[in-house]
């Protein structure tokens, strides 16, 4: 089985737009990836891909001036095999800056709890996007990333 993590391709739009069920039922998430991928306001989008499928994919962009990982997303079919957490883990890896931000809406069980689990914490709320389901921040500190990996034997 081969596992690769990399910058997403023009070509890749159309299995990204297949694996994100929002993506197909709206044009502003077409429009969204498409200029995202050709670094729109510095965003960058990065994929994985297991023995040529296309299982995953991450945009990454800005939030007052910090990285922030604006959209994560993994195939259905591929869920809960490690695929958002190896993606995680290759934005954690090269991210420039001491901090990294995400949210997600507070009914996204899912997520934050991907997000606990890897050592982000809670950094905010913002009400009044989504309708009565709030956006929550979370951060991680390059130091708490740093502190996690193993020191080499
Ligand atoms: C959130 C999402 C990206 C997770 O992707 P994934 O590849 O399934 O995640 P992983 O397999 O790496 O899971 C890592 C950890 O997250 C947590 N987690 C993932 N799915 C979970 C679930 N259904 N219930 C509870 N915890 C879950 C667990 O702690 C898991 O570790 P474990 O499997 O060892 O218990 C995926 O569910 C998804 O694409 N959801 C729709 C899009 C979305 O909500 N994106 C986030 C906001 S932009």
């Amino acid at each position: 089985m081969s596992v690769e993590i990399r910058p997403a391709t023009t070509s890749d739009l159309k299995e990204i737009l297949d694996i994100d069920p929002v993506a197909e039922v709206e044009e502003r998430r077409h429009d969204y990836v498409s200029l995202a991928m050709r670094g729109q306001h510095g965003r960058d989008v990065r994929v994985l891909v297991i023995d040529e499928e296309l299982v995953g994919y991450a945009v990454m962009g800005e939030f007052f001036g910090h990285p922030f990982l604006e959209r994560i997303l993994t195939a259905e079919p591929h869920r809960r095999r490690g695929v958002a957490s190896a993606l995680m883990a290759n934005i954690e890896a090269g991210f420039e800056g001491d901090r990294l931000f995400v949210s997600t809406n507070e009914s996204n069980a899912t997520m934050r709890e991907l997000l606990v689990r890897r050592g982000y914490r809670v950094s905010g709320m913002v009400e009044n996007l989504d309708p009565d389901d709030p956006e929550l921040f979370f951060v991680i500190f390059k130091s708490a990333i740093d502190a996690q990996v193993e020191p080499a034997p």
